[in-house]
């Protein structure tokens, strides 16, 4: 018998205004709002933002960066709103924040995007990464040689993030005193990341702390790594600044920098959370991938899939445009909801189904697609794989100890606060 329910659903409108509005007492889930976006209005227009959910028009988007600038507008209608709320003081912050990020590499565009995306791939390159291999599964085996004798762990905050961000940090030769304050100061920042712009005047002075404490420390490490025998990988970044095309300046390498540590850690730290959820919620597949470990590169996919740690990135339309059916103007903010793309039925059958068998699973946007494709998807991939590995084979009756899970309050990223897990 079929149910109908007599219950209007709200107005799409709502419910994208309470999914960005981040309450904390709403019920709504994130998922049925992008279901929604894909099936009723796949091109919604917001405020000043126009949101695509469907797989393709994300993918068409992300591939053609000629049309479609990536990054955000520091003059744009909506900073200078938040602007314009905030005194002379936090202006400053914002201003300085803002610059700061866009010094990223997932900011700059056409012959700047060439010249440090050439640089970061050249000394980033697959044997650099290869190199690691032994490395991590070293980091992985003594992390959990000393967490073992206990029953149970936070997995969150005593392995997930540590793994990431040492593996960068050696690569880069961070420090160790130096690797706490970069992820502390990576906690502050994304109050402003992901969150509605109305709570900038609250977290403004934090995030501007975190992101001063992330540049000195940063900055730091480089002035003390200059001159000195350092990584291959730290010296070639910083033996670019200001060469001959002047292209590349110091700023920018502390932008690639600081994008690597950060986004190196975050979003690799999510999916190590993101998969022993999945796989602890479904023991069938958990028991697949300890029997036959081969399928566990899928399974990574399948998790990145299902629950992408970065939901979403910004375009912005260069000239005037069409998409689909729709005429975009020039200098339209396009934001592509990677994770609802990752659940296109279109796509993927039965899109929210977990299937570490599922085969077209790698066909997901999780690392984005185009030239701004995730420089570490190569590194992030080997650390999960050998994590699952690793673990799979040494707890096979692992499980959750908490069954009571609770989500980052953040609508960019997608990763648990805690993680409760028993070993056996
Ligand atoms: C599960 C792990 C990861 C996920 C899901 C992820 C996701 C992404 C996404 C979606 C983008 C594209 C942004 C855009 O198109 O605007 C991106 C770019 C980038 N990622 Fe990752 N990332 C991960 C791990 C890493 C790691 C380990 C590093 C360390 C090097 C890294 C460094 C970067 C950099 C430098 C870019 C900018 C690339 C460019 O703009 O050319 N990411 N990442």
């Amino acid at each position: 018998m079929t149910i109908v329910s007599d219950i209007e659903p709200a107005p799409l409108e709502d419910s994208v205004s309470e999914w960005l509005a981040l309450n904390s007492d709403s019920r709504l889930d994130r998922w049925d709002v992008y279901a929604r976006l894909r099936e009723e209005a796949p091109i919604f227009d917001y405020g000043d933002q126009t949101f695509l959910s469907r797989h393709k028009d994300c993918v068409n988007i992300l591939r053609d960066h000629k049309t479609y600038l990536s990054g955000f507008d520091p003059e744009g209608e909506r900073v200078m709103a938040v602007m314009a709320s905030l005194d002379p003081e936090k202006q400053r912050k914002y201003r300085e924040v803002l610059d700061h990020q866009l010094r990223w590499l997932t900011s700059s565009n056409a012959e700047k995007h060439v010249a440090l995306r050439s640089l970061a791939t050249r000394v980033f390159s697959m044997r650099a990464i290869e190199n690691m291999r032994e490395r991590i599964q070293r980091e992985v085996d003594e992390r959990l040689d000393e967490l073992e004798p206990r029953d149970s762990i936070e997995i969150i905050s005593e392995f997930a993030y540590q793994l990431p961000l040492t593996i960068i940090s050696e690569m880069l030769d961070i420090p160790i005193e130096v690797r706490e304050s970069i992820h502390k100061s990576w906690q502050s920042m994304t109050q402003l990341i992901g969150n509605p712009p109305e709570r900038v005047p609250e977290v403004i002075d934090t995030v501007h702390a975190g992101m001063a404490e992330l540049e000195s420390r940063l900055q730091h490490t480089f002035d003390t790594r200059r001159g000195q025998q350092t990584t291959d990988l730290l010296a070639r970044l910083l033996d670019a600044e200001n060469d001959e095309s002047g292209i590349i300046t110091d700023k920018d390498i502390m932008g690639i920098v600081a994008q690597m540590v950060i986004a190196g850690h975050q979003t690799t730290q999510d999916t190590i959370g993101n998969a022993l959820l999945e796989l602890f919620g479904d023991r069938d597949q958990w028991r697949a991938i300890c029997e036959e470990p081969e399928l566990i590169p899928n399974a990574v996919e399948e998790v990145l899939r299902l629950r992408s740690p970065g939901q979403m990135v910004n375009r912005i339309s260069r000239t005037d445009t069409v998409i689909g059916e729709r005429e975009i103007p020039a200098g339209t903010r396009l934001t592509c909801l990677l994770a609802s793309a990752n659940r296109d039925a279109a796509v993927f059958d039965d899109p929210d189904r977990f299937d570490i068998r599922r085969e077209n699973a790698r066909q997901h946007l999780a690392f984005s697609s185009g030239v701004h494709f995730c420089l570490g998807a190569s590194l992030s991939r080997m650390e999960l794989q050998i994590f699952l590995e690793t673990f799979s084979r040494r707890f096979p009756d692992a499980d959750l100890a908490d069954s009571h899970v609770e989500w980052l309050p953040n609508n960019f990223l997608l990763g648990l606060k805690e993680l409760h897990v028993r070993f056996r």
